[in-house]
């Protein structure tokens, strides 16, 4: 198939993940974005996995967000917004939305278009006082917040751990936009903690194999979309923990020496050859504050549960922008 006829390249996303996918598997080693793992079913499938009794990060930050929902929900002004990066299902921010009648407005945003205005119906259905925007981005970029709450003070949310899914200077340069947003108040990022690499391999590689599903997706992917011809069977899902790098490392291992075509190119796979699609990092206290640091954030508080697994941290900008 030539990239003229390949069948939805007509809209400006698909021909960005196209972009992206020819760069990623043409390349010495190969890769893809992880923001090409959320169209809808990979937005469905990883809410399918926060409820897995191996992936504690969830569990564990919203329990840490319902025990200090109150405390948090006070870094918010009278008649503020919170606007909120990632944003998926929102059901992290319905605790802080809870906890603070007094939040006027809410930005969530989110790469997968569709899942994010699903998710805005039914918050505008619980909360009619509040004035929801679901604003479409890619938080790799600067996101142009809506202009009707450009005077109000904000907090910038940022749950999930997404933060450790980027490369630790695009998590600095995201920090540092974040600053300059106008109005902006306080950060609260949640970021998950070193632990035993066990628990860790066990919580990204489950035995269900629903976050191989989800990995896997993005070849799917990329089959209906860029008419791309992925034989999904010929790739295992693989997750290792990079000690040295604090992250856990995600990829698909061809199984077999094979050719794939994708947008007109013919990409040759050896055997045990992998793609990097995701990776996680993990902190310590130390590395959460040198991150805050290096993007002129200081943290303010840090609150975790009482096995420190997961830690959800008050930033506070170092000096006006
Ligand atoms: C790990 S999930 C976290 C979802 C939710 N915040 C939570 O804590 O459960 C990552 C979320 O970020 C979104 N996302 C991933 N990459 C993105 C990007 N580059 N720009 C905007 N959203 C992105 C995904 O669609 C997904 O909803």
């Amino acid at each position: 198939m030539t990239l003229a006829n390949t069948p939805s390249l007509h809209n400006e996303t698909a021909r960005a993940f196209l972009r992206d996918a020819i760069h990623g598997l043409t390349g010495a080693r190969k890769s893809l974005p992880p923001k090409w793992l959320y169209d809808h079913a990979g937005s469905a499938l990883f809410e399918e996995i926060t409820g897995l009794p191996e992936y504690y990060p969830t569990r564990t930050e919203i329990s840490i967000l319902r025990a200090h929902a109150a405390n948090l929900a006070g870094y918010i002004s009278e008649g503020g917004a919170l606007v909120e990066l990632g944003s998926g299902a929102s059901i992290k921010t319905r605790l802080l939305l809870d906890a603070g009648p007094h939040i006027a407005a809410y930005v969530p945003i989110d790469i997968s278009a569709a899942f994010l205005h699903a998710t805005a119906d039914d918050l505008h259905t619980r909360y009619p006082h509040l004035a929801v925007h679901p604003t479409v981005g890619d938080f790799a970029n600067p996101i142009a917040l809506p202009a009707a709450l450009h005077d109000l003070p904000k907090v910038g949310f940022f749950p999930g751990s997404t933060i450790g899914n980027l490369d630790p200077l695009d998590a600095i340069a995201l920090l540092v936009r974040a600053r300059a947003w106008p109005g902006i108040e306080t950060f609260i990022l949640g970021a998950d903690l070193v632990k035993d690499p066990q628990v860790l391999i066990d919580a990204y590689d489950d035995k269900a194999g629903v976050t191989a599903r989800f990995i896997t997706n993005i070849l799917t992917r990329m089959n209906a979309e860029l008419g791309a011809d992925f034989d999904v069977d010929r790739f295992d899902y693989i997750a290792e923990w990079n000690a040295d790098a604090a992250q856990i490392q995600m990829s698909l291992m061809a199984q077999v020496d094979h050719h794939v075509s994708l947008g007109g190119q013919d990409i040759r796979f050896a055997n045990q050859e992998s793609i990097a699609v995701s990776q996680s990092r993990k902190y310590t206290m130390d590395s959460l504050e040198n991150l805050a640091d290096a993007a002129g954030w200081a943290v303010h508080e840090v609150v975790t549960d009482p096995e420190t697994n997961f830690a959800v941290a008050v930033l506070k900008a170092q000096s006006p922008v």
